[in-house]
Formats: structure tokens, sequence, C-alpha cells
């Protein structure tokens, strides 16, 4: 709660999970990550946009940036003190930090989500999910806290930690001050987002896009998963999809780095998120590079897509 004299508006991260009264080690994971997001800000605005010359485990060329907010994300957590292991979408193993597990926080990333965004100016993010103790191989439901970095025309935060989903904008000063409280999505939106090339579409998936046209829902789409899921987020609705596409079956983004802290968050929010077939968060990763179709975002709207899937494939 905001003091006298205050506003909600100058509490800042640090003080609301105090007050939250979160794990202090907990505490100090989420407040590294958003220190090393001022880097990754200044990074993205004045930072090389070429490329560095390595693949990552997608085969996926890795900019120079998105090597960097790696480097950054990694030694922050490093120095922490309260790491057992890391892993990263830009990196081809787990990391060990600490043998030492009690107390302590493992956090898989995706240090620069988007990264190939960044030359025609448009939004990125950086994704967290953290677990307690070493085991990174767990349902995401395991999740203690969530988050992402959304690197727009403004940097913002949002996380979970179980107890809603909260958002803070970062100020001139560069700290993290409360935005808004306890974010909810509507059961059923209005705004879908659909990632992957249509005409590869499943007949359910195609099925089930057809039918939002048909109720008037609006495209909107960014290419960069974090201000398409923030979207859905802050305004309260909608629907963002990655299928299974004809050929990938999987479809294109990652359980470890992307969908789980995004379900995690989803679902605190009040919405769903699915396989089309299955709970995100249900699923029992089998390697690190594990990849899985998604539709998530409003609860009624992801049941449907599951219906229409199960009837038509
Ligand atoms: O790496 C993930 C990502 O860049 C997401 O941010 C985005 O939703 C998706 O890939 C877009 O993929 P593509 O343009 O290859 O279909
Ligand atoms: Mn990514």
């Amino acid at each position: 709660m905001a003091e006298p004299g205050k506003t909600k508006f100058q509490i800042d991260l640090r003080r609301y999970l105090r007050e939250q009264g979160e794990d202090r080690n907990l505490t100090r994971v989420i407040c590294e990550i958003a220190e090393a997001s001022k880097y990754i800000v200044n990074s993205i605005r004045t930072g090389d946009l070429g490329v560095a010359g390595t693949s990552n485990l997608y085969g996926e060329q890795q900019l120079a940036l998105d090597v960097l907010s790696d480097r950054i994300m990694r030694k922050r957590l490093f120095h922490s003190g309260v790491i057992a292991n890391i892993v990263s979408e830009e990196t081809n193993d787990i990391i060990p930090v600490s043998p030492d597990c009690e107390g302590k926080y493992s956090v898989a990333y995706d240090p620069l989500d988007g990264s190939s965004l960044v030359d025609v100016n448009l939004a990125v993010g950086t994704i967290v999910s953290i677990y307690e103790g070493c085991d990174l191989m767990q349902p995401g439901r395991n999740q203690v806290a969530a988050l992402y970095i959304l690197y727009g025309p403004r940097t913002t935060l949002v996380y979970s930690t179980g107890k809603g989903v909260h958002e803070f904008g970062m100020n001139q000063l560069m700290e993290y001050n409360l935005l808004r409280e306890n974010i909810q999505v509507a059961p059923k939106g209005s705004i879908y987002s659909p990632g992957g090339q249509r005409n590869l579409y499943t007949p359910g998936t195609e099925a089930f896009v057809r039918e939002l046209e048909e109720k008037g829902a609006k495209l909107r789409y960014s290419g960069g998963f974090v201000p398409d899921i923030n979207q859905i987020l802050i305004k309260g609705k909608g629907l963002f999809l990655y299928p299974h596409l004809q050929g990938a079956p999987d479809g294109k983004l990652r359980l470890l780095y992307e969908l789980n802290p995004m379900a995690f968050l989803m679902e605190q929010a009040g919405g769903a998120a699915s396989t089309g077939k299955r709970r995100i968060l249900d699923l029992v990763p089998e390697n690190i590079e594990q990849r899985a179709p998604v539709f998530i975002g409003c609860k009624e709207d992801v049941a449907r897509a599951e219906e229409l899937i199960a009837a038509h494939g």
C-alpha cells in the first residue's frame, strides 16, 4: 500500500516485492534481472545491429545484440549469489552456477526475444522463468515466478509470483515504478495475433481463425512475442497463436524460455495457454530446446481452439 502522501505510482519494484512478502532471495533474483534490463535497453538503443557470426541451438544466426544481452543477464545472475542453475535460449546447455540448491533459484530466459526486429525498430523483450532449487526440467506449473521486460516506446516489466500479474514502468532514473496491479484478461476477446504461415495451418486452426474473423476480431500481430502478449494482458483481451503447422508439428516457440513464462503470466491473469490439445504448464520438458504449439489468451477463446482442433486436427 502507498504511504500517505505518496501515490501508488511511486512504489518501486523492490519495495513492492518486499511489501508483498516475497522471499528475500527471490526478490534479489527479480531485482537483478531488472538491473540487467537497464543495460540491455541501452544496448538495444545504441548497440551494433550486425550479426555475431555464431548460431544458437536452433541453427538461428545470433545477432551481436543476442550475445550481448545474454552476457548481461548471465553476469548479473552469476554474481547475485542466489542462483543454482541457468539456461538461456542463446546457450547450448544448462550452466551450473552453485552446487548448493538450498534457498537458491534456477532461471531459464530468452535474453532478447524478437531480436531480428531491432533493425526495423519494432518492440522486443526479455522473457524469464524462475524455479526454486536446481531443477529446470520441470513442468511450468512449478514456476515460482515469471516475468518479461518489454522494450518498446517505453520499457515495462510485467511479473507474477503466483499472486496476480503486476506491471512496472521504467522512469527517467531507470527505476521501475508500479503502473498496474492485478491485471486480468476477459473470458473472451476480439483481438487475434496469428503467428506462422496461414497456408500451413491445419484444418482445425484454420477453422478457428476463420471463426474469429467472422466474429469481427481485429488482427494485431507485431512479429514479437513479448509485445503481442503484452497487448493481450494490458488491453485485457485477445488471443495469440503460433500453432502446429504442416511440416512443423511443434510450431516454433520454445517451451522453457518463451511458453512457460508467458503461460504462467496468462493463467495468473485469468487466461489460459494450450498447445491446442493440452495445458502448456503441464508439459514435462524432455530437452532444453523443446518447442510446442501455442494458443494463449482469453480462456473461452483457447477452449474454442481446443474444440476445433479436436474436431478437425
Ligand atoms: O523467437 C521467437 C519469435 O521471434 C517471437 O518473438 C515471434 O512471435 C516469432 O518468433 C515470430 O516468428 P516468425 O516470424 O519466424 O514466424
Ligand atoms: Mn525468442
